[in-house]
């Protein structure tokens, strides 16, 4: 088996990728990761696509510079865009996306109704209702942009009357009070919510409560995170990808384009674990 202790690199428009960082360490322990949040000009999902592609393409030009023998883009509004130009930019280098994986895991929960929470770029581009359908046109597909849920995730806000007013808002419509106590909301309820942006796993606890009063209580939530760590693991057993010599102790590397002091206090929060030195650096 071939062995290679180069970091597999990991990058997001800001702290949101750490949601699948924390997935892809559970997965593959041995490996070590190099991650980058572009905190300096996050947010992504508000701007165009060719901005987002410009940005990526210099996010992922630093990973690979330092090395990386894989590249994760831990971010939906970026995989939604970039993703081929990076695949095509970078080759052989693996590039992987969170996109087809989130779409994947979906498809296979949902039983007929799905409401897909993103950003504005990733809602208006369609990737997710597309590949979604082409899983299974038997679905009914609803997205709703959240541009708000960023800025609060960054903020550290994950709970709160703030919160639960904000997925209140986003969910109008869709996750109305139960008919026994109210009105049945015009589009009646879902069955699967996907979490359609690397920032939104962090609304998980908050999203159960909403749900739970509702007529939607059983909705199952899914995201990326898992689905992209078992990609990347197959990349790994399959052999195109060398995996990290038993006998090296992995590492963890942070970088951020701005605010690395906010970065290290609400990072932890999105990765489950104490964040260690954040680099900042300049694209
Ligand atoms: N977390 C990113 C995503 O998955 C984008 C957030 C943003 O920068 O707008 O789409």
């Amino acid at each position: 088996m071939n062995t290679d202790s180069s970091p597999i690199g990991v990058f997001n428009s800001g702290m949101g990728g750490l949601t699948v960082l924390r997935a892809l360490r559970k997965q593959l322990p041995g490996e070590s990761f190099l991650y980058l949040g572009d905190t300096a000009r996050l947010p992504y999902g508000t701007k165009s696509a060719a901005t987002v592609q410009r940005y990526a393409l210099q996010a992922a030009r630093i990973l690979v510079d330092r090395g990386v023998k894989a590249l994760v883009v831990a971010c939906n509004t970026a995989s939604a865009v970039a993703l081929a130009s990076l695949q095509r930019q970078f080759a052989p280098l693996p590039v992987l996306g969170v996109v087809e994986p989130g779409a994947q895991v979906a498809a296979a929960t949902c039983r007929r109704r799905i409401l897909v929470l993103a950003t504005e770029s990733t809602v208006n581009g369609g990737a997710y209702q597309r590949r979604l359908l082409t899983l299974r046109p038997d679905l009914q597909v609803f997205a709703r942009p959240c541009p708000l849920l960023v800025a609060l995730a960054e903020e550290g806000r994950h709970s709160g009357p703030l919160v639960t007013l904000a997925l209140q808002q986003y969910l109008e419509g869709f996750a109305g009070p139960t008919p026994s106590v109210g009105r049945v909301s015009p589009d009646g309820p879902f069955d699967t919510l996907l979490l359609g942006c690397t920032h939104f796993p962090v609304f998980r606890d908050a999203l159960r409560d909403l749900l739970g009063e509702t007529e939607n209580s059983a909705v199952a939530l899914v995201d990326s995170a898992e689905t992209t760590a078992h990609a990347l693991a197959d990349h790994l057993k399959s052999g195109d990808l060398a995996v990290a010599p038993a006998d090296v102790e992995p590492t963890l590397a942070l970088m951020a384009t701005d605010g690395i002091d906010r970065f290290r206090r609400v990072g932890g929060y999105f990765l489950g674990d104490r964040l260690s030195a954040v680099e900042l650096v300049d694209l």
